[in-house]
Order: C-alpha cells, then sequence, then structure tokens
C-alpha cells in the first residue's frame, strides 16, 4: 500500500512530468510521486493462457498447428511460461500440447490438471515442463458443484500436488475461486500444497469479483502465510482485469496470468499488453516481453481464433493510436506525447491520422501529403467543408473518399498512363485460378499471367507484375453495399512502392462483380502510384514510372 498521499512527497520528489521519454512512454508526474511511495518488485514474470483460458472464449477452438504458431509468436515475444492446454481434456488437446513442448521454445510449458492423478498423467504423457493444478474452494464451489468437505478438499488438493511432485514435474497451485474463498480456509490449503512440495501459488479471480484495493490486500495477506512465489489469475467480468492484475502486484504477486487481446471464458482474462505496459509504464516493474512485438502477436491471434480485436482496444485496437479530433491531429504534428502517453512503435503500432467530421485542416493536410497532393489554402477550406459534411451525413470517410474529393476540388487528375486492354481470369474446383492481364501504358502493351489462391488474388497479382514487381499491394478491402448473390461490392486498393516507403496510392470501385471491380481499383490505384513515381524521380519529364 502506498504510504505517502501525494501532497506530502509532491516537493522532494518532483521530476519532470515526463519520466521516461527514452522508452517512450509519457506518464502522469503524479501518479509517479504515488508510485515512488510503493515497494514492487523489479520484474513480473508472465503466464500465458492463451491457448488455455483464452481457448475457452465462446466458439474458439484452434487447431494444434494453429496452438504451435500462437506459442511460437508467445515464445518470441518472451513470456516466461506457456499454459498449452488441458490435456485431459482430449486427444486432440493433448497432442496440441506435446506439439508444443516438443517445439524447442524458451518459455516453461504448462499444462492445467484438476487436483487428479489421470490429469497429471496426461500431462505428464504431453512431456510438459509443469503442471498448473487447480481445485475450487469456495463454499458454492465445494458445496455445489464439487460435493467435498472443506478437508476432503484440502488433502485431494495436496494428493495431487504430492503427485505431480513425485512424478519430477514443477508445480503451480491455484484455488479456484479463491477471491470468494474465506481467507482462513485458504491460508489451510496453501499450507498443505505447500508442504506437498509446490513451487508456486496462484490466486484466481476467477468470476472477476474483486476491485483493486481489495485485490492489494487480499494478496498481501495471503503473502504473509506462505514462502512460494504467488502469481494472480484475473477475470474481466467488470472490467477490472488488468487493474486486479496490477493490483495484485502491489500486494506481493511475482506472477501474473494473462492472454493475448484479452481472450478467455466470458468476458475474458487479463489482456497481456496492458498489464506489461501497465507495469512498465506506471510502476517501472520489468518483465521479459519484447513490447514491439504485440501487435504483431495480437493479429496473429486474432486471424487464427477468429476474434476481432475491438477497434477502441487499450495498446493494440485499431483506434489506439488514431487521431480524427483537429486540435488532436495539430497537437501529435507537433509533438505525439501531447496525446499518446506512449509511441506507437513501441508496441509495434503505426500512428494514423483518421479524417472525419471533427477533423480539421492539419489533418486533411497531412492525410493528402501521404498520398503525394499539396493543396493551396483556399482548396484546402473547400475540401474540409466537404468532408465535415459528408461526414454529418452519417457515412464514412476513408482515404480514397477523400482522395476524390481532394481531385474534385483541385480539377481533375492526369490523364491516366495505365489502361486496361485485356483481361481473363480462370478459375474452378481442382485448378489454379489463373489470371492474364493486357495493359496499355503509354503506348506501350505489356502482358502478365499470374496464378493466385483465387480469382481476385491471381487477377491482383497480374495486374501488379504487368507494371512492375516493386508494386505492393498493402491492403486489399473487399466490402458489400447490398445484400443477395447479385450484391454491390465496394472494393478498395492501397498500394506501396517496395524501394519507397513515401509512395502510396489508393484506387476504389464499386460495381457487382467481384472480381472486375478488383481490377478497377487496382487500375486507379496504379495510375496514382504511376504518376507518383513518375514526379518523385524525375519531376514528371520522362514517361516511364516503372
Ligand atoms: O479462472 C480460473 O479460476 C481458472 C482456473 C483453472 C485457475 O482458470
Ligand atoms: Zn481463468
Amino acid at each position: 500500500m502506498p504510504t505517502q498521499t501525494p501532497s506530502e512527497s509532491a516537493a522532494d520528489t518532483a521530476e519532470p512530468a515526463f519520466r521516461i521519454p527514452d522508452r517512450g512512454l509519457f506518464v502522469s508526474e503524479y501518479n509517479m510521486q504515488i508510485f515512488r511511495a510503493t515497494r514492487m518488485p523489479e520484474r513480473v514474470k508472465i503466464l500465458d493462457t492463451t491457448l488455455r483460458d483464452g481457448e475457452q472464449t465462446p466458439n474458439v477452438a484452434l487447431s494444434s498447428d494453429d496452438k504451435v504458431k500462437i506459442a511460437q509468436a508467445l515464445d518470441e515475444l518472451g513470456v516466461d511460461i506457456i499454459e498449452g492446454g488441458f490435456p485431459i481434456n482430449s486427444e486432440g488437446e493433448a497432442e496440441a500440447v506435446k506439439k508444443i513442448a516438443g517445439a524447442g521454445l524458451k518459455a516453461e510449458i504448462c499444462g492445467l490438471c484438476r487436483a487428479n492423478p489421470a490429469d497429471i498423467d496426461a500431462a505428464l504423457k504431453a512431456d510438459v515442463d509443469s503442471v498448473h493444478i487447480f481445485l475450487a474452494t469456495s463454499k458454492v464451489h465445494l458445496e455445489k458443484k464439487l460435493k467435498l468437505t472443506q478437508d476432503e478438499a484440502r488433502d485431494k488438493a495436496s494428493a495431487a500436488v504430492q503427485y505431480a511432485k513425485d512424478h519430477g514435474l514443477v508445480v503451480e497451485f491455484s484455488c479456484e475461486d479463491g477471491t470468494r474463498t474465506d481467507l482462513g480456509y485458504l491460508s489451510v490449503v496453501h499450507r498443505a500444497v505447500e508442504e506437498a512440495g509446490t513451487d508456486r501459488i496462484d490466486i484466481p479471480d476467477t468470476v472477476g469479483v474483486m476491485t483493486p484495493h481489495a485485490m492489494q490486500q487480499f494478496v498481501a495477506e495471503i503473502k504473509k502465510t506462505i514462502k512460494v512465489p504467488l502469481a494472480v489469475h484475473c477475470h474481466d467480468d467488470f472490467g477490472l482485469s488488468v487493474a486486479n492484475s496490477l493490483a495484485g502486484v502491489l500486494g506481493g504477486a511475482e506472477e501474473i496470468h494473462c492472454t493475448i487481446n484479452g481472450l478467455g471464458e466470458r468476458a475474458g482474462n487479463a489482456a497481456l499488453e496492458e498489464v506489461v505496459m501497465g507495469l512498465e509504464a506506471f510502476y517501472n516493474v520489468k518483465t521479459n516481453i519484447n513490447s514491439r512485438k504485440m501487435a504483431f502477436v495480437s493479429r496473429l491471434v486474432s486471424q487464427l481464433t477468429g476474434i476481432a480485436v475491438q477497434p477502441n482496444k487499450a495498446i493494440v485496437g485499431e483506434n489506439a493510436f488514431s487521431h480524427e479530433a483537429g486540435i488532436h491531429v495539430h497537437g501529435v504534428l507537433s509533438e505525439s506525447s501531447t496525446y499518446e502517453p506512449m509511441r506507437p512503435e513501441l508496441v509495434g503500432k503505426e500512428r494514423t491520422f483518421v479524417v472525419g467530421k471533427h477533423s480539421g485542416v492539419h489533418a486533411v493536410d497531412n492525410k493528402l501529403k501521404e498520398y503525394g497532393l499539396e493543396l493551396n489554402r483556399d482548396q484546402m477550406k473547400e475540401v474540409v467543408t466537404r468532408v465535415k459534411k459528408w461526414a454529418e451525413s452519417g457515412k464514412k470517410l476513408d482515404d480514397a473518399e477523400l482522395l476524390a474529393v481532394a481531385y474534385d476540388v483541385i480539377g481533375q487528375e492526369d490523364e491516366p498512363a495505365i489502361r486496361l486492354e485485356e483481361f481473363t481470369v480462370f478459375t474452378g474446383l481442382n485448378f489454379t485460378p489463373t489470371a492474364t492481364v493486357v495493359l496499355s501504358i503509354d503506348g506501350e502493351t505489356r502482358r502478365s499471367s499470374e496464378t493466385g489462391v483465387g480469382p481476385i488474388d491471381a487477377s491482383m497479382s497480374a495486374m501488379r507484375t504487368a507494371v512492375s514487381k516493386n508494386i505492393v499491394l498493402k491492403e486489399f478491402r473487399l466490402e458489400a453495399i447490398t445484400g443477395g448473390s447479385n450484391a454491390l461490392c465496394e472494393v478498395t486498393v492501397k498500394l506501396g512502392d517496395s524501394e519507397d516507403a513515401q509512395l502510396l496510392s489508393l484506387g476504389k470501385s464499386v460495381g457487382s462483380d467481384i472480381v472486375t471491380t478488383s481490377v478497377d481499383a487496382m487500375v486507379e490505384g496504379l495510375n496514382r502510384l504511376w504518376a507518383r513515381k513518375l514526379s518523385a524521380s524525375n519531376g514528371g519529364t520522362n514517361k516511364k514510372a516503372y
């Protein structure tokens, strides 16, 4: 618990408001004063349970190959302990945990077990390094679910730990529903499992019912009664899992259980990315996590589980480093810490500016410059006015629409250099989709054929290679505008140049055939990239961009 109030300690400990700019973190001076008065461990271990509790997210089931892919990513991220699964659950689960254990990872590989020899045998067969044994201890679980007396539960827990230790395993023990268990009885069970040789004890807030203040005290009370390291495992039923995990560390925990993107049973578990950044930013507590890989791992987990990350999710959400309001964009463009508490690259993200109802000249100017457009004051004012009108009518304005507005204001774009002369695509069952395009580029005919995973992929590749292999398809977005099999679709492509990161272009098209609409969008994007490349490379005097 903090022993001083900020006002008592402020005068003699005052430091500049931005404490750790070298790490790209910009936090509150007041918060730092509180922090200086607390005792925290230098380092905290991370047990990631994405592959166990995270897989318990409703409607998530991972193949063993996908589990291995995630385990490898977690290992590279720097997770200390990977809870790979619940081996007794099924043959497939046991096989997946075994594959993870055999993947040569640096992390300790752990398997979840109930307090039964059969569960521990299954974990042993899966070659895990450690087991996480759990047994519920709250009154409601003992009486209604397990039908065990407190003494029976204590003995079952200690026998299971003894069994696992006798088989050479590292053991972490959890009293499930620990935070709703009487503290006196918790210490009885903890003493029994400690005597049986458990290496660590975890405190699960199984149904997420603690407040940070209570969690800190609860953990501190337990800490007084045990010798082995303590962990906390917090669920997010009231949205407090991260706060409770940090409070657990304030109370004396040295390990935190968490999951990527906060996946997990019901409302999920504490999100690894929030826990780790919170530990560092607020308490200067280190972990083994390489924060720059967070965004990558978050995307991978989202892709493989099929669970989208909410846009406004802290740290890894799409909007976490996105700015729309004119005042904010202006601030961030002159000094990012005005509206960003951390640098996006610290967590592997990029800053983006979104143009919408709240945008001003700075945001629009900055966005248009990304695509090589510089407007004069009057043109800019006109674009901003149209953007606001557009947004107020309830329509979403993406970069492609903004470009269209800007081109409309400054006058038509140059005559397109690239024209589509011919296009064919073949696809079918047991047939590799193949596309052929013939383009006319300033009078020169170029032909290209490519294969792909589908007709659109093949067509996009053929279009790109006909112009240049340097062209990169950075984004491809296909949206249905209307319903039914004859729906109108909208395709947006974002193109870049592998040799010049500054060169970006967009193309957009609407139509009823997803393949030809994609091709039309690509023609527009390629023409814009071509024009930008020309003016970037030779001021527009040469006719050949690629
Ligand atoms: O939330 C929980 O209590 C658990 C246990 C298995 C520890 O996930
Ligand atoms: Zn849990």
